[in-house]
């Protein structure tokens, strides 16, 4: 059975883009693939962060990420931090890695305007989630958008470790991205991607109040500027997300509504906030539920990271043979 992996930062809390974007296909994958999910802590550290909080959030990411769906019976669930062998392997990939190439990936720019002396981890950060993937050896990685230039650095990664430590063969495979069709979904201001760091999402453990006192104030069509305007769908950002959680029948009346202007915005968002709760629902039900249980979630990760230890300590072993080092016992 081919292998996927996954990986999310602990740095907030799981909100519909990364719910829509790449967990509901994580969960999905779960029949038909051998599955590896993980919570990247040491991916987190990497911006600014508050160490009193990380646990914590760790904790709250395996609860939403159960709640969500992630089936630890049949896949792993782990953080990254309780499997050394991840830092291991990105160091030995660093070696290899085109400096020119981590400088122009477009996350990397955008993070390292907001500091004024750029840390070098923020650099390595896209080998760090090479070293992930290519650890377990995983041929498919579901994610969003935002991560595709990343994985085309991971397989530049294997490739280039393959030439020249494995005489050309594909001991590490070159891993696609698996998209959904939610792959980048816009944040609550309808401008920029649902973001933690923006302050435009909706996390998918929100109470019904919380969900409407967001969607309430969101960014529209920003032309439409009273009721008796009529709008355009396809620019406004509230449409988009009927398109995730309404039903077929009810993203038809939406647009119609809108562009007749037989609603107001107000009328839309209601629509969607009725919608976006009853989808989220089960979720939050879920994880009220985990929070109850916290010595089955530790349970879970230990039981993940013990497996994925395994798994990662055969590829090293072949990694160290391959790049020559001198084995302990000899
Ligand atoms: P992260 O933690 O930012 O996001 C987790 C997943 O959610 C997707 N996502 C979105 N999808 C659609 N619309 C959005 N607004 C949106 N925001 C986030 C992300 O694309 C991602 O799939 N570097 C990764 C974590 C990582 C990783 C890995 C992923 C580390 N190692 C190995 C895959 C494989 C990240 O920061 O994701």
């Amino acid at each position: 059975m081919a292998r996927v992996f996954s990986g999310i930062q602990p740095s907030g809390e799981l909100h519909i883009g990364n719910w829509l974007g790449a967990i509901r296909n994580w969960v999905a994958l779960q029949d038909q693939y051998e599955c590896l999910y993980c919570i990247v802590d040491q991916h987190a550290v990497t911006g600014q962060y508050d160490p009193a909080s990380l646990a914590l959030r760790t904790r709250e990411m395996a609860i939403g990420l159960l709640a969500a769906g992630v089936d630890p019976n049949g896949s792993l669930l782990f953080v990254q931090s309780h499997v050394p062998a991840h830092a291991t392997l990105a160091w030995l990939l660093t070696t290899i890695a085109p400096l020119g190439e981590l400088e122009r990936m477009t996350q990397y720019k955008d993070k390292s305007q907001r500091f004024e002396s750029v840390p070098a981890g923020l650099l390595c950060y896209p080998v760090l989630m090479a070293a992930d993937i290519l650890l377990y050896r995983a041929e498919k990685v579901p994610v969003g958008d935002d991560q595709t230039q990343h994985l085309e650095l991971t397989r530049e990664l294997a490739r280039r470790w393959n030439r020249h430590f494995a005489g050309g063969d594909a001991f590490f495979p070159e891993p696609e991205p698996i998209l959904s069709p939610a792959r980048r979904i816009i944040g609550l201001d309808g401008q920029a991607k649902m973001s933690k760091s923006l302050g435009n999402t909706i996390a998918v453990t929100e109470t019904p109040e919380q969900i409407w006192d967001k969607l309430r104030p969101a960014m529209t069509d920003p032309a439409r500027k009273t009721r008796k305007d009529p709008g355009t769908p396809e620019i406004c950002n509230i449409y988009a997300l009927h398109r995730h959680f309404s039903p077929e029948a009810t993203v038809t009346e939406v647009a119609v509504k809108c562009r007749t202007a037989g609603w107001g915005c107000i009328d839309c968002k209601r629509v969607l906030a009725d919608n976006m709760i009853q989808a989220l629902a089960p979720l939050r039900q879920r994880s009220l539920d985990l929070a109850m249980r916290p010595a089955e979630v530790t349970t879970i990760l230990a039981d993940g990271a013990a497996t994925a230890r395994r798994l990662a300590s055969e590829t090293m072993a072949e990694v160290t043979t391959r790049m020559g080092f001198l084995p302990e016992a000899s």
